[in-house]
């Protein structure tokens, strides 16, 4: 790691160094551009839209045009975005980036590879910067021969996504830290975005969670996409909508992945030019008066979180009583008979619904049937395994109330006791801990057991 040490304190390896990790060289990615050491440091901290900024002469021709086209469409951006600086100015530049630990590659997609990072003065980010070995560049390569140039080309789509994410701020948005940009000398261009840190998402995990933590992400993905709708750059279509564009922040889900963003509703003539094609299904939609498919962009998202996202985590294991207002969402969407704001609509209502307790059935009081101790809980380890549980050791659910933790129990072969804890899911409701036992109890000022009659009575108590 010759070179990379420069850092203050002379701890661990230069973010800008980034490329000389053994990690990367075993994750085959060779020719990584990142900031060569001592570059970065060097640079204007903060974005300005650079003077410099023509690619050289030498490119040829059909680069150099995607090249103008890419720069007219950022300033085209930057300009309807308000234009000039971004609001956000007093973020990390080029000299946190160059002091900054490089930790490891965290993914990468055609455009971009992100790794982690830990900053000098604490805290993590996610640095992301141009896939040298991507297949956008690769492919650019064998058309034009031109290695920088098309390096230069994917770093303005980063450009791109570093201005969107400066005008656009939204939980379901992932954080913007700062960003380095560096054009001197050659052709290169290099951008890198520092980010706020989240984990991909895994797709496979999700399915096996809670309902309530399904819901969770379906309706931060609807708020997200109602901002979409209506945010400051007008209605704004993510064009490539899948799952690996999103990460998870602290159980919060947010869209990375914004270069591929849409500021603009298709142009027409008439409605035949307005059909939204997907491969299962399009969509006929209207040209207005002002030569744009109407909505568009809001129905692209909404459908695409209708096929990757609502089919997928919505339905299975929610309580029976939310299920027809389940499938009506499902249906409304799939067939893009809601707006977004129908939908978020329909979405706040469940949420309602589900918090207030107002989904549960009448039935019989079950509570009746158990013995409450106060001042004693039972002893961890002694749960067995149901699913989704909120805790792969035992059955941690989510309940409304203890009436509701009686049936639950009632409804369960190996139920005999359960205790209501302090902790609480997103929604505010209490987890409760249901056992096979209830033999080995101990002192516990703050917690209550319930105990099924049925289970002591054959028991000395
Ligand atoms: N803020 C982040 N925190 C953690 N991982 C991220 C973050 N941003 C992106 N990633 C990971 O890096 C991958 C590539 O980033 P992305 O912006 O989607 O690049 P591309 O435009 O090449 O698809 C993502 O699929 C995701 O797994
Ligand atoms: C919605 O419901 C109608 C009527 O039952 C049905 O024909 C249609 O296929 C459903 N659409 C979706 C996307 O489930
Ligand atoms: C949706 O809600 C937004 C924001 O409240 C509003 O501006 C817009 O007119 C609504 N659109 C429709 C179609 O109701
Ligand atoms: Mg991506």
């Amino acid at each position: 790691m010759a070179g990379a040490g420069g850092g203050r304190g002379g701890a661990g390896l230069s973010a800008a160094a980034l490329l000389a990790l053994p990690a990367l060289a075993l994750l085959a990615l060779p020719a990584l551009p990142v900031l060569p050491p001592g570059r970065g440091a060097e640079a204007q901290p903060g974005f300005s839209p650079p003077p410099g900024f023509s690619p050289p002469l030498l490119l040829p021709p059909g680069l150099r045009e995607e090249l103008r086209q890419r720069r007219r469409d950022l300033r085209r951006l930057e300009a309807a975005a308000g234009g000039g600086e971004a609001a956000g100015a007093a973020g990390l530049g080029c000299g946190d980036l160059s002091r900054a630990t490089a930790v490891g590659v965290l993914g990468w997609g055609f455009t971009k590879v992100v790794a982690r990072a830990a900053l000098a003065g604490g805290g993590s980010v996610a640095l992301k910067s141009v896939h040298g070995a991507g297949r956008e560049v690769r492919r650019c390569v064998q058309r034009y021969g031109a290695p920088a140039g098309c390096r230069r080309l994917a770093a303005y789509k980063l450009l791109k996504e570093v201005t969107l994410l400066q005008r656009l701020q939204h939980p379901g948005i992932v954080k913007l830290h700062g960003q380095c940009y560096d054009n001197s000398g050659d052709a290169e261009l290099r951008v890198t975005a520092m980010l706020e840190l989240g984990s991909p998402l895994e797709m496979i995990q999700l399915l096996q969670t809670p309902w309530e933590e399904r819901f969770k992400i379906c309706l931060s993905l609807v708020k997200l996409l109602f901002y979409l709708a209506h945010s400051p750059l007008g209605s704004i279509a993510l064009l490539d909508f899948q799952p690996r564009q999103f990460v998870m922040v602290d159980g919060n889900l947010k869209v990375t992945d914004m270069d591929d963003a849409s500021t603009e509703e298709l142009s027409c003539k008439e409605d035949n030019d307005c059909t939204l094609d997907f491969p299962t299904k399009s969509f006929p939609l209207k040209c207005s008066v002002a030569g744009k498919c109407e909505g568009i962009n809001e129905k692209k998202n909404l459908f695409n979180a209708y096929r990757y996202f609502f089919t997928y985590l919505l339905p299975h294991s929610a309580p029976p009583t939310l299920r027809p207002l389940l499938s009506d969402i499902l249906n409304a969407t799939g067939d893009l008979r809601y707006g977004i704001n129908e939908t978020l609509r329909a979405f706040e209502k469940v949420l309602h619904l589900y918090k207030s307790g107002l989904y549960l059935q009448k039935r019989p009081l079950l509570l009746k049937d158990y013995i409450s101790l106060k001042g004693f809980r039972t002893v961890e380890g002694e749960g067995y395994k149901c699913w989704p549980s909120y805790s792969h050791l035992g059955c941690l659910l989510s309940i409304h109330s203890a009436e509701e933790a009686a049936a639950i129990c009632n409804s369960q072969l190996h139920c005999q006791s359960f205790i209501v804890t302090q902790h609480r899911t997103w929604t505010g409701r209490p987890l409760a801990s249901f056992q096979s036992s209830w033999t080995d109890l101990i002192p516990d000022t703050n917690a209550v057991v319930y105990i099924k009659r049925s289970a002591s009575s054959g028991e000395r108590l």
